[in-house]
This record gives C-alpha cells, sequence and structure tokens, in this order.
C-alpha cells in the first residue's frame, strides 16, 4: 500500500472541514430504497441506472466509497450485499450509522469506517464491487484509481455515477452559472483527459449519459421536483435516441473490470 503525500493529506483535511458543515446542516430522513433494488436499464435516472449496473450482489462485498450520509449503504444491505461504507468525515459516518439503525433493522449491519478513499486498507483483491456515487470528481485521480484496482478482485467490478464535462466550451458555460452550495476547492466535473485516466486502470463494460445542460441549468435555477421529473424523463429519452448528445450531457454512469496489474 502507498503512502499518500501530504498534499492529499492537507486535501482531505479540507474535506473533512466541508463535510463537517454539510452534516451540520443534514437533516436525517429515510431515503427511498424500494425504487433502487431493481430499476430498468431505460431509466432516465442516473442513480437508478447506478443501481442497474450494481444488479445482484447478494452475499457479494460491495465498497461503498465515499458513502456520505449512507443512503446507498442502506440500498446494498437490502440488496443483500455484504457492505462496506467508507467516508472521511467522521461526521457524515455518524449520519450513516444513524440512517443504518433508522432503515435496516433486522438486516445484516454493514462496516462503516471513518477512512480515505486514497488508502482504505481493505485486503488486496477482497472486493467484489467498487461504488463511487460522486466521489471521483473530488480525488486526485491516479491515486483513488490505483487503490480500487488494488482491492477488488480481478473479477470485480467498479461502478461510478460522476459528474463530467467532456467538452471545454461547457467550461467557458460553467463560469457564467457557478456552482452554488458548499463545494469543495478541488471539486469539479470530470473533463474528457480525467475521464480517459480511468480506462487506464479499467476497462469499460457499460455505459451511459445523462443530464443535458437544460436539465443542469433547471436543477441550478432550483426548480422543484415536480417539473424537475418531466425534464428529467425528457434528457433520458433525448439521450437514449440522439447518441450525438451524449458528449454534451453533464453524468456518466459506467461500469468498468480491473485491468489486470502489470
Ligand atoms: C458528493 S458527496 C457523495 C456522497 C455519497 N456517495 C452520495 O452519493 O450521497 C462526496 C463524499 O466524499 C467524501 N470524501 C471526500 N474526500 C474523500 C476521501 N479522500 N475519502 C473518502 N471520502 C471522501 C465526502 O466527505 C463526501 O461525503
Amino acid at each position: 500500500m502507498a503512502e499518500i503525500s501530504e498534499t492529499l493529506k492537507q486535501r482531505d483535511a479540507e474535506e473533512v472541514l466541508r463535510s463537517r458543515e454539510e452534516a451540520q446542516e443534514t437533516e436525517l430522513t429515510p431515503c427511498e430504497v424500494e425504487r433502487y433494488l431493481a430499476p430498468p436499464a431505460q431509466s432516465a435516472f442516473p442513480l437508478e441506472y447506478t443501481f442497474h449496473l450494481v444488479g445482484d450482489v447478494a452475499n457479494k462485498t460491495v465498497f461503498d466509497i465515499g458513502c456520505g450520509t449512507g443512503e446507498s449503504v442502506v440500498v446494498l444491505v437490502h440488496k443483500g450485499a455484504q457492505v462496506i461504507g467508507m467516508d472521511i468525515s467522521p461526521e457524515l459516518i455518524e449520519l450513516a450509522s444513524r440512517r443504518v439503525e433508522m432503515q435496516c433493522a433486522g438486516l445484516p449491519k454493514p462496516k462503516l469506517a471513518v477512512g480515505s478513499a486514497y488508502e482504505t486498507g481493505i485486503p488486496d483483491a477482497s472486493v467484489d464491487v467498487v461504488l463511487s456515487n460522486a466521489l471521483l470528481h473530488h480525488l486526485d485521480l491516479p491515486t483513488v484509481l490505483k487503490e480500487i484496482r488494488r482491492i477488488l478482485k480481478p473479477n470485480g467490478r467498479f461502478i461510478i455515477n460522476e459528474p463530467v464535462r467532456l467538452l471545454r466550451v461547457l467550461n467557458t458555460a460553467r463560469k457564467l452559472f457557478p456552482d452554488r452550495g458548499n463545494i469543495s476547492e478541488f471539486e469539479h466535473p470530470l473533463t474528457r483527459e480525467e475521464y480517459a485516466e480511468i480506462k487506464k486502470f479499467f476497462v469499460l463494460k457499460q455505459e451511459r449519459a445523462f443530464r443535458l445542460p437544460f436539465v443542469s441549468l433547471a436543477i441550478k435555477m432550483g426548480t422543484p421536483y415536480k417539473y424537475l421529473r418531466g425534464l428529467l424523463l425528457l434528457d433520458g429519452s433525448l439521450l437514449n435516441h440522439f447518441s450525438f448528445l451524449r458528449s454534451v450531457a453533464g453524468v456518466r454512469v459506467a461500469a468498468f473490470s480491473p485491468k489486470s496489474l502489470a
């Protein structure tokens, strides 16, 4: 296991502070579970498609890396997986364990740990599925990708649901509509080069794009969910039918398998 640099330790320390603020603002309410247990491949919703790719994980070891308040952990426990959830923030892990108590009574307990995605302490080749929901875009990619490849079994799968900005022109547009809320200094949608970096360590198996610019704009403008839902359905339909639109979509959900360690 490689030692992580002082720079990355400093970045982690800043993430802890940012996530503490997020935890303080979080009111823990039960999250949806049923909807994510067996969603269809054509779903218009990125998180549904993410769990479609997760598939049947009964009795499999699944690692939710950067698990936040544990929403995905709860779904994975209900899917019968042996779940490990890790986050750099002690406050978010505390919320995740309260969520598990609230929503997983009578089910096998997940292991929840405070720790860094850069050095997880998980044994080599011991995990069937690593799930990264909105984590990679906070981190130094080569370091975390090596760690994920190290802990995955050779036939394991790495599933991501991440914001991307694959066209440079969209980065210019982004400056006109700055992100709102509690955003860390390092966090940014993955660029084309960064997305390609993942493919140095993993082989792409399945992938879909979501969130055309009109949806991102509607989200930034705080559009209520009852209207947003219709826009998301339109988004899914447009992206399913017109593949040339994929390069301007703002979210990629994908499944990868590890490249063998040379
Ligand atoms: C955008 S949130 C996503 C949380 C969760 N996966 C979800 O989908 O709700 C990113 C999470 O990554 C965590 N994080 C940031 N840097 C980390 C690191 N180096 N190791 C582990 N977790 C980290 C943050 O504390 C935060 O909970």
